[in-house]
């Protein structure tokens, strides 16, 4: 499938991240030709740091101050006229995430479309993180695919049979896997977001010692079905922290309890996509993305079990596009599209809907 030359502005307030990208994409939807006119990004972790998690609320006030002076900056650095820029439509993401918070990138698209009369393309983000694969890369991403997409709100397998059409195969029946790092961290009173910290921890472990003597259990790992369930490692872990009775300054009691959680969050998440290949038995590629793609342990263990598939490619977004931005928001609306999804063919008012889920009937 193959889609004319597109600008797309776009835009992703779904989260704790406000970011707006200017792109050109051209070609085929496999192999897109993504050029990357201009890009911004404002986190606002240190303001939810104190909490220890995101604030729907203080989420919505910040994206507000922050979307406009984003969007300026954006389009000078693109070189475009802030009032009439050059583009042939505009992409936001419609959900999953905090309604509050998307309602911000919704409202101001929708003003923007009506501005400069541009189509406004509602996307779901995590097609955005499933397509972030597409970026940094001359080679085509060949389907049928499976996805593992492991975020702070979400941890599911999907079956990529094509583009345009999506089967959710697997999910977590509570806590998402980045949500479980996140809820450790704080455990062990480290700092929010706690992927990077529990995974750099994690790491000082392993390079004193060999063996882990904290053991952790590997929630739903037997279980028949390709879903997850990560609450009850998280308890396990308040479980060990109380019974071993050791002081919040030992640090390496800290760094073995971060490497016993990452170790077996990782090997549930790796048995699940390594059973979810064997169940599928014609999958080409294989996409890890989402925040908790950045983690180092989980990309070398998928690694290993991606050779024991020889007729799999293995997809990870480059660094810019892990953790949530608005790159990976333009290209999935590029894919919807090249793929004439029909939700575009009658604009209706777009509207922000937290528990979106991906699939070809909520139109991506
Ligand atoms: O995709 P993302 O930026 O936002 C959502 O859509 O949720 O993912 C954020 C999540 C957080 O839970 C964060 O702790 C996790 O990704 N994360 C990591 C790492 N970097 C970010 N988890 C494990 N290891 C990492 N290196
Ligand atoms: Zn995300």
């Amino acid at each position: 499938m193959i889609s004319s030359l597109m600008r797309i502005l776009a835009i992703e307030t779904s989260c704790d991240e406000t970011a707006v990208a200017l792109l050109e994409i051209n070609g085929a939807l496999e192999k897109p030709d993504i050029k990357i006119l201009g890009n911004s990004l404002l986190s606002q972790i240190q303001l939810h740091e104190k909490y220890g998690g995101v604030y729907p609320n203080l989420a919505k006030r910040e994206h507000e101050k922050n979307l406009p002076i984003l969007l300026e900056q954006t389009l000078e650095e693109a070189g475009e006229d802030k009032e009439s820029p050059n583009i042939d439509c505009i992409a936001v993401t419609a959900g999953p995430g905090l309604e509050p918070a998307l309602w911000v990138g919704i409202t101001v698209a929708e003003t923007l479309g009506k501005k400069w009369n541009k189509p406004v393309i509602p996307v779901n983000h995590m097609a955005g993180h499933m397509f972030s694969v597409l970026y940094g890369t001359y080679e085509a991403l060949v389907m049928p695919a499976l996805a593992l997409l492991v975020s702070g709100g979400h941890t599911e397998l999907v079956y990529v049979k094509d583009f345009g059409d999506y089967e959710i195969i697997g999910k977590t029946r509570d806590d998402a896997v980045g949500e479980a790092f996140d809820k450790t961290a704080r455990m062990l009173g480290l700092p929010y977001p706690g992927g990077p910290q529990i995974s750099r921890l994690a790491q000082l472990s392993r390079e004193r010692k060999e063996e882990d003597e904290i053991k952790l259990p590997r929630p739903m790992i037997h279980s028949k079905d390709l879903d997850f369930s990560f609450s009850g490692l998280k308890t396990a872990v308040l479980y060990k922290i109380k019974s071993e009775n050791r002081s919040d300054s030992d640090s390496e009691f800290k760094e073995d309890m971060a490497r016993a959680f990452e170790d077996a969050a990782i090997e549930v998440l790796v048995e699940k996509t390594r059973r979810a290949l064997e169940k599928l038995d014609n999958i080409k590629t294989l996409i890890v993305a989402g925040g908790v793609a950045a983690n180092l342990h989980l990309s070398q263990e998928i690694k290993k079990i991606v050779n024991e598939f020889p007729d799999i490619s293995l997809r990870m977004p480059t660094k810019l596009l892990t953790t949530d931005n608005a790159i990976m928001i333009g290209i999935a609306a590029f894919i919807k599209i090249g793929i004439g999804s029909e939700i575009l063919k009658n604009q209706i008012a777009i509207k922000a809907r937290g528990n979106l889920s991906i699939s070809p009937v909520q139109g991506l």
